[in-house]
């Protein structure tokens, strides 16, 4: 064992020991704190959306010969991790939110914004044996009482569903009048605020669509889940 990790290990029992959270210490050593969770919210796809033909990692048109949606289009870089910080295989990563103009593709949403025939509104993903996945979408709108977010469930085998929301440094003003965003703790939101930013584009050998892909804003969102329910697997404290 590592120096770091027994020190780790160390201050994990200490902590919980003289009665603190692992939360308290986790910018030290001890664990990750799990990902908050947020409400589902009214517009989560019923089973019809979710029989629909496009649900892949590109929210931007519903295939590749598609018109694209309306909006600024951003990239969502995200890995999925255990408290131990373990990168986690084969989670399904769904995501849904509004479109440009604010509106979501539920009968629930009953504001008169228009919806966007082009638009996915949402996906599910797969992480990899990183636990990374990536998205393309465009900046959600915003609509009556919420700021602008994407929601997010993540399914991990023998693990609780987590169902949560990502929000955007951008949108700072709007944020922290927003309900469901202020009612996280400070370290809770900042772990779903999420910044975007363009970086140059790389090589001149990459294909046109790879480039297309790397110069938009990207935004990296980091979710970590909680124990798993398998009493046999070996958890952290
Ligand atoms: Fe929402």
């Amino acid at each position: 064992m590592s120096s770091q990790s027994s020190r780790r290990r160390f201050l994990t029992k200490a902590a919980i020991a003289s009665g603190l959270s692992a939360h308290l210490v986790h910018h030290g050593f001890a664990w990750e704190p799990p990902t908050a969770s947020a409400t589902k919210g009214p517009f989560y796809p019923i089973p019809e959306i979710a029989k629909q033909k496009y649900y892949d990692a590109d929210l931007t048109r519903l295939d590749p010969q598609s018109p694209v949606a309306q909006g600024d289009q951003i990239l969502v870089r995200g890995v999925v991790v255990g408290m131990d910080e373990k990168p986690l295989d084969q989670v399904i990563v769904e995501v849904w939110q509004a479109c440009a103009a604010g509106r979501y593709n539920h009968p629930q949403d009953k504001n008169d914004r228009p919806m966007d025939p082009n638009f996915q509104y949402w996906a599910k993903i797969l992480t990899g044996a990183d636990g990374a996945f990536s998205f393309r979408t465009i900046q959600p709108g915003k609509y009556p009482g919420r700021t602008p977010h994407i929601h997010y469930r993540i399914v991990a085998p023998k693990r609780p569903e987590l169902v949560t929301q990502m929000y955007f440094e951008s949108q700072d003003e709007f944020n922290k009048k927003d309900g469901i965003y202020m009612e996280l703790k400070p370290e809770q939101r900042k772990a779903v605020t999420v910044g975007f930013e363009s970086k140059p584009i790389g090589s001149d050998s990459k294909d046109a669509a790879t480039q297309a892909i790397e110069k938009l804003p990207t935004g990296h969102f980091r979710i970590v889940l909680g124990p798993t329910n398998d009493s046999k697997a070996t958890q952290p404290m």
